[in-house]
């Protein structure tokens, strides 16, 4: 089983906490970004999502969003939690991460794209 409630953190340095999953499958968290597109000073911001067959399933998929507190922009993670023989977890993901644009006509450069994992640290 791949439990998602925890302390995590990616190759970039970010970390995040995930909070238990409900019964719905529905779970927050906070996120810490060690990087940031902006030049504002780094927030840590709240992140909420889901989980697909929260009891049931071995290696789950989840997504979630996190509303940056310190950006106009939001990111959308989505992802699937791994467990190998050693019982070593990892959440191998892909993210989008939209800013906001004043036109638009910005649209075509307004989405970043990228994948990443996540290793459990607590
Ligand atoms: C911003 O720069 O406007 C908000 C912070 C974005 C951080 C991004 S989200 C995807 C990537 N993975 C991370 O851990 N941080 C960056």
């Amino acid at each position: 089983q791949c439990d998602l409630q925890g302390l995590w953190r990616n190759e970039l340095g970010s970390n995040m906490t995930l909070w238990a999953t409900n019964a719905a499958g529905t779970f927050s968290g906070s996120y810490h970004t060690a990087v940031a597109a902006t030049n504002k000073q780094i927030l840590v911001s709240p992140l909420q999502g889901a989980q697909q067959h929260p009891s049931a399933k071995r290696h789950p998929t989840f997504g979630f969003t996190v509303q940056w507190q310190f950006s106009d922009s939001t990111t959308a993670f989505v992802g699937q939690c791994f467990v190998d023989r050693r019982g070593k977890e990892t959440l191998e993901t892909t993210w989008l991460l939209r800013e906001e644009v004043l036109s638009h006509k910005d649209t075509w450069k307004a989405t970043r794209v990228g994948t990443s994992v996540f290793t459990r640290i607590k």
